[in-house]
């Protein structure tokens, strides 16, 4: 049995890897700010109150998994905000470069130890580059 710890899962793709991989008999550990109904009642292992943009958040989500080992990281928690060359919002390209790119290697850093040789590091974000 492999052990996915998925960030951003209380809806969308995130929800969905957890009910897939669940019901493939693997074991889920399912990372949110705020968990949804769907999210409790597929049963598996929830850490919640977690902020992937936060230092704390994500130094308290390695507390509590210490000890914990990781097979597969999936970083899918992501912000979509759409921005023309026109319309341009600084503020909204500086947020979805911090939750979409900076998170990541934050909640990568932080598990790493708990990652054995041969563990994947999935990265499921998009790019903010204005449309
Ligand atoms: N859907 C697409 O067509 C598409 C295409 C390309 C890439 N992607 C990428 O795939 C991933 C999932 O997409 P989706 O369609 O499932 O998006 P979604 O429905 O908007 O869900 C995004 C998830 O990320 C979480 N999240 C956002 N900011 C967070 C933060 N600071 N800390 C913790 N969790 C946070 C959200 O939690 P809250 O509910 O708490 O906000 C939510 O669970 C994203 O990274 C997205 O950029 C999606």
């Amino acid at each position: 049995m492999t052990t996915y710890l998925i960030t951003g899962t209380n809806r969308g793709i995130g929800l969905e890897y957890c009910q897939q991989l669940q019901q493939k008999g693997e074991t889920v550990i399912a990372v949110c700010r705020q968990p949804s109904e769907e999210l409790k009642n597929l049963g598996v292992q929830i850490e919640s109150g977690i902020d992937v943009a936060s230092d704390e958040s994500v130094a308290e989500l390695a507390k509590r998994l210490r000890g914990t080992t990781i097979d597969v990281l999936i970083n899918n928690a992501g912000i979509i905000e759409t921005n023309s060359l026109e319309n341009l919002e600084f503020e909204s390209l500086e947020r979805q470069f911090q939750v979409n790119a900076v998170a990541l290697l934050r909640v990568t850093k932080a598990l790493l130890p708990m990652i054995p040789r041969g563990g994947k590091i999935i990265i499921s974000s998009n790019d903010s580059s204005p449309r």
